[in-house]
């Protein structure tokens, strides 16, 4: 019936109806790309009541969303209903933690209960589509859109694409607290090279379908509604141009039935990449291509009537393209109800409800995790301390909400400071001691960062002098990661790193509390500073949930879900490499193996990685047999105990590493986890089963498939620290 409402719709429609359809404009201001060019504004406003405008970006609040949509459905012909898209990428108004940060949670009840949040939220001021969840795989620290995605592996990355999709879309997608997510960017976006954003993407096929497609196909399988293809060029040719990408794999292969959007004026950008000459010609590549929705570029909308007339675009690509837009448009109910989003009491009554904060709080808190924690600095005590807060960061309410946050409000975050007052019994003297930025706004390039100024310090180091902790708050402010923020040097930015040292000098108990939107060089900190707690961007609630964390009333279960290198130098760096012909050591025999001279070859803290204030012991790894055949499987268990004081929470994390492909395989690959709880002295085993689908990868054969041959397993809290035992797969 679906199918036959939207042919009805198509019939009635002109050729230039459809390619309206096709097109999206931004609002009339500057937020997520470049400002619109002079006159464009009246151009969009023309288009709209004329028919030609299928949905809009960047239109946010009851009032605006309503305006434009009574245009869409009153002045046109057909009166077809605009959909409303966003970036509502981790809140709307009430911020949760960055995605990175959540992700290092791994606790996907969580992470779906955020995307819920913000999907009821958004929708609430008129808005019915997000271009998130972004599921890049990651490999690249340099690059600042780490920020926004899962990290660096495939299988955890495509669990939390699923729970975010599900928190966003809901079970219905035609209730008024779900939207519309998008899996983005597909493909390739994070292998920009050298981590420049928007750089040049060179991979082969064995990466794209083992490392970088999984999430995607997860995301398909998990009923997203819409992708969007990506800014970079893919092996030569631009991703928005790309048929393998969007006609092959994702319309034909994984059969994808809802719409692809292009990336803000990707469609155009394809001829500074050298592979249109004008706009005219990148529409006709970009729609035969399979992009079915053009962001900004105006491409569609200026010539695709004229292409189709030329017969360079057949009419049967623009219905495909108008019938998968149109469909999800039903899905939404906007046909019966077009402004079912827009509704001023339900827009007061949902933005920044207090239930929503104990949401975002309870993210933050699972997204921290604890690096180190010698002497027994962590947890703090809760009385009878003299406790010296130092960095700009721990009095910041703007940084904590991150990047990608174009809703909310500066200053709305609980800072660190905020938080640790509420543990009044301390007694708690804040310094500066050095910017990390000023004159922030929305946009980095209004920022300052890099502070060179050094004139605080001595102010910060006198109070530390008398401390019994010193909690030192540092990393990048919350805009320094994000889109278009690639950094050469991934340390602590400005002067950080020399006041960190130096109030170290005569206070070395130093609680070092990160706040950074990817992982860090700081080698310095991991071997002299005994307690690091990694908090990333939290969000809203950040200060009360990295008190808490400090405090000990919560218990941090954390892990890092992206390496943390020693050195810049180092980068890409990942846990499932390939062990190469002469595979890496710290410490090799001769200069002929796989290493640096100025540098170790091994991670600073490896993916997987987070402590707690409890201690989990591992034993028992036991499988049930030795071997299985097709259709088979084995069952691997292992005993956990927590050997620690307090009740805490443990990820089990399952590795396996297969010893000969057909094409090489990563020398270990997470294929399990799962989040225990664990009493003082209480043990539990914990069991995964391992069958074919455990061990498919994308083969010589160019298929997935499981080879025979001998597998190693790995079972532990991270993905260097494990238990091991072999079996085989067999014939
Ligand atoms: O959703 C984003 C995308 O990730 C990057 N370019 C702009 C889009 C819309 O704001």
């Amino acid at each position: 019936p679906l199918e036959r409402k939207v042919d009805s719709v198509l019939k009635l429609m002109t050729l230039e109806e459809k390619v309206g359809q096709l097109n999206q404009y931004n609002g009339f201001w500057e937020i997520t790309g470049p400002t619109p060019k002079e006159g464009q504004a009246a151009k969009k406003y023309a288009d709209l009541k004329k028919g030609l405008v299928g949905s809009m970006l960047n239109v946010k609040g009851v009032k605006d969303v309503r305006a434009l949509q009574k245009i869409a459905v009153e002045e046109t012909r057909l009166g077809i209903p605009l959909i409303f898209g966003f970036d509502v990428i981790h809140g709307y108004k009430t911020i949760s933690p960055i995605p990175l940060a959540e992700s290092a949670s791994w606790d996907m009840e969580a992470i779906k209960n955020s995307a819920a949040i913000a999907a009821e939220e958004a929708a609430a001021v008129g808005l019915n589509w997000t271009f998130a969840p972004m599921v890049d795989v990651a490999r690249d620290a340099r690059w600042g859109r780490v920020m926004e995605g899962a990290g660096e592996d495939p299988y955890l990355g495509s669990k939390i694409a699923v729970a975010r999709i599900q928190g966003f879309q809901g079970d219905n997608l035609g209730a008024t607290n779900t939207i519309l997510a998008c899996a983005k960017h597909f493909a390739g976006y994070a292998f920009a090279e050298a981590g420049r954003d928007y750089n040049t993407v060179d991979v082969s096929e064995t990466v794209l379908q083992n490392t970088i497609f999984p999430p995607f196909k997860a995301a398909v399988d998990a009923g997203v509604r819409t992708f969007m293809n990506s800014f970079n060029e893919l092996n030569g040719i631009p991703a928005t141009g790309n048929a393998y990408l969007q006609r092959k794999i994702l319309k034909e292969d994984w059969k994808f039935e809802g719409f692809v959007v292009s990336d803000w004026g990707s469609i155009n950008e394809m001829i500074n990449h050298g592979y249109a000459k004008d706009s005219k010609q990148a529409a006709e590549i970009a729609i035969n291509a399979g992009s079915d929705m053009d962001m900004e570029s105006s491409a569609y909308v200026d010539h695709l009537v004229a292409l189709v007339n030329e017969g360079k675009v057949k009419e049967a690509i623009v219905d495909d393209a108008v019938k998968r837009i149109l469909k999800v448009k039903f899905e939404l109910g906007l046909f019966d109800d077009p402004y079912k989003y827009c509704d001023e009491n339900r827009e007061t009554t949902t933005v920044g409800k207090a239930e929503f904060q104990a949401g975002v709080l309870d993210m933050a808190k699972k997204s921290i995790v604890l690096l180190k924690n010698e002497k027994e600095l962590l947890p703090l005590k809760k009385s009878g301390q003299k406790i010296v807060v130092i960095g700009a960061l721990a009095n910041d309410k703007t940084s904590p909400l991150g990047s990608w946050r174009i809703a909310a409000d500066d200053e709305t975050a609980v800072s660190v400071l905020e938080g640790m007052q509420k543990y009044p019994e301390n007694q708690i003297v804040y310094k500066k001691g050095a910017d990390v930025a000023v004159g922030r706004t929305q946009f980095i390039w209004e920022t300052k960062i890099n502070m060179t100024d050094k004139s605080e310090f001595a102010d910060a180091i006198a109070a530390a002098k008398g401390a019994d902790v010193v909690v030192m708050v540092l990393g990048e402010h919350g805009l320094q990661s994000g889109e278009g923020r690639s950094r050469a040097d991934i340390g602590l930015p400005g002067v950080q790193q020399e006041l960190l040292e130096e109030v170290y000098k005569v206070n070395p108990n130093i609680v070092l509390v990160l706040n950074n939107g990817r992982p860090l060089a700081i080698p310095w900190a991991a071997e002299n500073i005994p307690a690091i707690v990694e908090a990333w961007q939290l969000g809203t609630q950040s200060g009360n949930a990295i008190a808490q964390v400090l405090y000990g009333d919560y218990n941090p279960s954390g892990k890092l879900p992206m390496t943390f290198p020693r050195n810049v130098g180092q980068l890409p760096l990942y846990y499932n490499h390939k062990n190469t012909g002469r595979p890496a050591m710290n410490e090799p025999e001769s200069v002929f193996w796989s290493h640096y001279i100025d540098e170790k070859t091994t991670p600073l803290y490896p993916f997987g990685y987070g402590l707690s204030y409890s201690k989990f012991e591992y034993s028992d790894l036991k499988l049930s047999g030795a071997s299985f055949a097709q259709a088979g499987s084995i069952k691997v268990s292992v005993k956990i105990k927590n050997t620690g004081k307090i009740a805490g929470k443990e990820v089990v994390q399952l590795y396996i590493r297969d010893l000969i492909g057909s094409v090489t395989r990563p020398v270990r690959e997470l294929k399990g986890f799962e989040m225990i709880e664990l009493n003082p002295n209480e043990t539990k085993i914990v069991s995964f089963v391992i069958d074919e689908n455990t061990i498919q990868y994308y083969t010589a054969n160019s298929k997935w498939e499981a080879e025979v041959g001998d597998f190693n397993v790995f079972i532990g809290g991270s993905s260097a620290k494990t238990l091991e035992a072999n079996f085989q797969y067999t014939n």
